[in-house]
């Protein structure tokens, strides 16, 4: 397939690549194998390939990497005024609790997955619930979906969905019981198809035991696959967690102790934490998903990215759906930015409340967020070989974007509005919305058109 259009991507520097009148040739398998303006394609293939060229349709864009969000918790979006710890319990836990053998389980994965794909999102990493029978069918979805997902069984061995946050001593068995299913399921999905990998997900400190911990670090290292956590979300939070694990520097170390961090680990948040912890980031190759709009959803807080970044500590972004209350990741590019601009205004502030001295000379950028949705997040979980970019070489998972949508102008005035690359991503970011996604591509496959009608059946 050949597609003729505008294209937007970013690059490994960084920086956009715009074509106005651009072409992508897409493989039999679908690959990208060639990629650039018609003026070249002209000159490259000659003129006798025209007959096989089609119209995109719209502006082309990278398919966009959420790198965290919760499968189950989709049904109680935009749920409550609490913050996290009364939010998990009054909404969260019932509602994975009851995934325990629920008939819907696989069509409402189906769904999840399709709202993903609907939303411009072609590659996520994403948390099922305790149960492994559910998680199963969750990655039987997964796979059908077309998506590159990694994916994996909440682990929790304390303050689980009945305990909620009472004091409760860990059972051994729960532990036991909890790292052989989430083995099982990583032995039967890790690297199915070259695009379904498993991720150990100890929810969080305040939800397992040190032992758990440490297995899990062991194991996941011994089988080569992904960790993703939260941590450092919220107050209340970190302190019940100084609670539970006293005796350690910080909340990062008791992570680190555990064996928990390095470079296949995601750490969701990561909001509240000191210079040290930052560090500590920084040396294990550990990386950090912003979400922003779920940590104003749930009044969390503001991820100090810039002093993560000085780290160089990799960062990607998440929906954290349930607690974000959208899966369009356009949205959650927009709250980073609005996040940055108040955190310029009002200060980042560390766990003891000193603000973080000094206004940062730029404020944050539309092709910052853009790269850390795009290339920068599939980077942060080692997808970039074949995710992130309009690239030759890489897997051709597309977003056509209706620009008729974004656009404040008709295009008999399209020479008011300016046509740079930088104001295109700038008006997709802050005027977006889920209406403008005409088509997804995944691996050059069509997974999804708006406006197809589905017959109703009655
Ligand atoms: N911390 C532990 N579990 C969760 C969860 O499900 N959502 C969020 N936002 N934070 C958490
Ligand atoms: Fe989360």
């Amino acid at each position: 397939m050949i597609l003729r259009g505008p294209y937007l991507t970013c690059q490994k520097t960084g920086l956009l690549r715009y074509w106005a009148d651009g072409v992508i040739k897409i493989s039999g398998q679908g690959m990208i194998e060639w990629a650039g303006p018609w003026s070249d394609f002209l000159k490259k293939f000659g003129a006798q390939r025209q007959s096989k060229v089609h119209d995109s349709g719209g502006l082309v864009v990278p398919g966009l990497v959420d790198a965290h969000c919760h499968l189950p918790q989709y049904a109680a979006v935009a749920m409550g005024g609490e913050e996290l710890l009364p939010w998990l319990k009054r909404y969260i836990f019932p509602l994975e609790k009851s995934f325990e053998e629920a008939p819907w389980v696989a069509h409402y994965a189906r769904h999840f997955f399709q709202e993903l794909i609907r939303s411009g999102t072609t590659a996520a990493a994403v948390y099922a619930t305790i149960w492994k029978d559910s998680t199963d069918l969750c990655f039987e979805q997964a796979l059908q979906s077309g998506m590159r997902v990694i994916m994996g069984k909440v682990m929790m061995d304390r303050y689980s969905y009945n305990d909620h946050f009472r004091r409760l001593y860990p059972s051994k068995s729960r532990k036991e019981i909890s790292l052989r299913e989430s083995a099982d399921l990583c032995r039967k999905w890790h690297g199915r198809d070259g695009r379904i990998f498993y991720a150990f997900s100890p929810r969080f400190a305040l939800s397992c035991s040190k032992e758990l911990m440490r297995d899990v670090g062991q194991i996941a290292q011994s089988y080569g696959v992904y960790i993703q956590t939260h941590l450092s979300e919220n107050k209340e939070e970190i302190n019940a967690v100084t609670l539970e694990h006293p005796g350690y520097p910080s909340y990062t170390a008791l992570y680190e102790r555990c064996g928990i961090l390095g470079p296949k680990t995601l750490l969701g948040h990561s909001i509240w934490l000191n210079s040290r912890e930052i560090e500590l980031l920084g040396k294990t190759n550990s990386s950090v998903v912003h979400c922003p709009e779920s940590n104003f959803f749930l009044g969390s807080g503001i991820m100090n990215w810039r002093a993560l970044a000085a780290h160089r500590v990799p960062i990607s972004l998440g929906s954290d759906v349930g607690a974000g209350p959208d899966l369009n990741l356009w949205s959650v590019m927009k709250q980073a930015l609005y996040a940055d601009k108040m955190a310029r205004v009002y200060g980042v502030h560390g766990f003891n409340g000193a603000a973080v001295k000094g206004s940062p000379p730029m404020p944050l950028r539309p092709e910052q967020v853009f790269y850390w949705a795009t290339l920068g997040g599939a980077k942060a979980l080692g997808l970039d070989r074949f995710a992130g970019s309009i690239e030759v070489g890489k897997s051709a998972d597309l977003t056509v974007i209706d620009m008729s949508t974004v656009n404040p102008l008709p295009p008999e005035m399209e020479d008011l509005m300016d046509s740079s690359s930088g104001a295109l991503l700038a008006r997709l970011i802050y005027r977006g919305s889920a209406s403008m996604i005409k088509a997804v591509y995944i691996q050059g496959r069509l997974q999804y058109q708006r406006n197809k009608v589905t017959p109703r059946v009655f």
